[in-house]
């Protein structure tokens, strides 16, 4: 097992990761202080697959648990579904001391961090992730939110989990098109973090395509590592945190351009290599790189294809993020692999020319 530590003054934390861990959770969260009851949120999916190995596990070091259910889906991570879980604790006498474990996806870990954050004014919180996208990114940072109409992941707040248990094992039941959506965030992190993990995602990947789980707790670990140095210097996103963004200014607007038809992994990895391209036009990012950028996300069986849309349709939704400063617009971008900058500065021309010519594009 790999450990990391995030340092947070009074709300630091550790991140475990490895192969097994499920099982080893009770002896976790015992050696972690943590006695008595507790509370599981999860899906049924992610139940099904783990709720009986996390269960015993606890129980084995005398734990009472309550397992409560959502159905899966983004659409659950809602201030309704929030209310009735609100009301399922209570149903549960559920002290501020009683640890709510959130087992599962992204959504499980955002919706379940929102109701531990703001039942009886905080709670402890435990993030068990199951997708690869949550190791890497979501369990770790203390975002948690739920969406609210036109606001998505607007209504919640900062509040760190006291344990983030990674168990790589779990990755080997998710779906394809889940765990390449998580390999966009991991190429993510080589590009804004580090050159080397670049290169060592770029040797290896088909070997992690083919679930190698030496190979997965490296990624996983080497992410998660980058992932808390961020946080550990920007906690309440205002400044350096941003970085995190790489890909994401064209990804959200292709994925909203798309109505959502776009897996949110494919975007990012579009936006990733637009801010790519953007880049080389501004004499920046070397052409070597910007190819080896485009490899690796066709590699990862992502896309490079933009889909067919209206780049005005993109353009628009570029406009609509608040992020847009007298026609230029915040962007991300590669000096070089390992290495991003945050700019203001990008005109939105520029940006519609590179998506005018993507196909003639390098
Ligand atoms: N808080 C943050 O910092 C942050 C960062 C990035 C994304 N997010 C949020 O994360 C969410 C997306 O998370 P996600 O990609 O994990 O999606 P998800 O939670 O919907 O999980 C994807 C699918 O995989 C299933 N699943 C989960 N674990 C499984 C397993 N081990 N085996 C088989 N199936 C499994 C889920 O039930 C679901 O159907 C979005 O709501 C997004 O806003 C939050």
């Amino acid at each position: 097992m790999r450990k990391i530590r995030v340092r947070l003054g009074s709300n630091s934390y550790d991140i475990y990761i490895g192969s097994g861990l499920l099982m080893q959770t009770g002896h976790w969260l015992k050696e972690n202080g943590f006695a008595g009851r507790l509370v599981i949120i999860t899906n049924p999916i992610v139940k099904r697959l783990y709720g009986n190995a996390l269960k015993q596990s606890l129980a084995k070091e005398g734990f009472k648990v309550t397992v409560l259910q959502v159905p899966d889906g983004e659409e659950q991570k809602s201030l309704e579904v929030a209310g009735r879980l609100y009301n399922e604790l209570t149903d549960f006498y559920c002290e501020r001391t009683t640890p709510i474990l959130a087992l599962g996806g992204g959504v499980i870990g955002d919706l379940t961090g929102f109701v531990a954050a703001t039942y009886l004014r905080g709670v402890p919180l435990i993030q068990i992730p199951t997708t690869l996208l949550a190791q890497v990114d979501s369990s770790i940072g203390g975002k948690v939110a739920v969406n609210h109409g036109q606001l998505k992941n607007k209504i919640g707040a900062f509040y760190q989990p006291r344990l983030v248990i990674s168990d790589i094992s779990t990755l080997s039941t998710l779906p394809t098109k889940e765990f390449v959506g998580g390999l966009a965030e991991v190429i993510k992190y080589g590009v804004i973090g580090d050159g080397d993990f670049f290169a060592y995602v770029e040797r290896n990947l088909d070997q992690i395509k083919s679930l190698d789980e030496r190979l997965l707790e490296e990624i996983v670990y080497r992410s998660s590592q980058i992932k808390a140095e961020i946080v550990e210097k920007d906690e309440k996103d205002l400044g350096l945190r941003n970085i995190l963004n790489y890909g994401h200014t064209v990804g959200h607007a292709i994925e909203s351009a798309s109505d959502f038809k776009v897996e949110h992994g494919k975007a990012v990895a579009l936006g990733m290599l637009a801010a790519g391209r953007i880049s080389n036009k501004l004499g920046l990012l070397d052409k070597n790189e910007l190819i080896r950028l485009k490899v690796i996300i066709q590699r990862a069986d992502l896309t490079t294809e933009l889909p067919n849309l209206e780049v005005e349709k993109i353009i628009q939704a570029i406009k609509h993020d608040k992020k847009i400063l007298r026609g230029k617009i915040r962007f991300i971008l590669p000096k070089a692999l390992g290495s991003v900058f945050i700019t203001d500065e990008v005109n939105l021309s520029l940006v519609e020319q590179v998506l005018v010519n993507w196909n003639e594009e390098t």
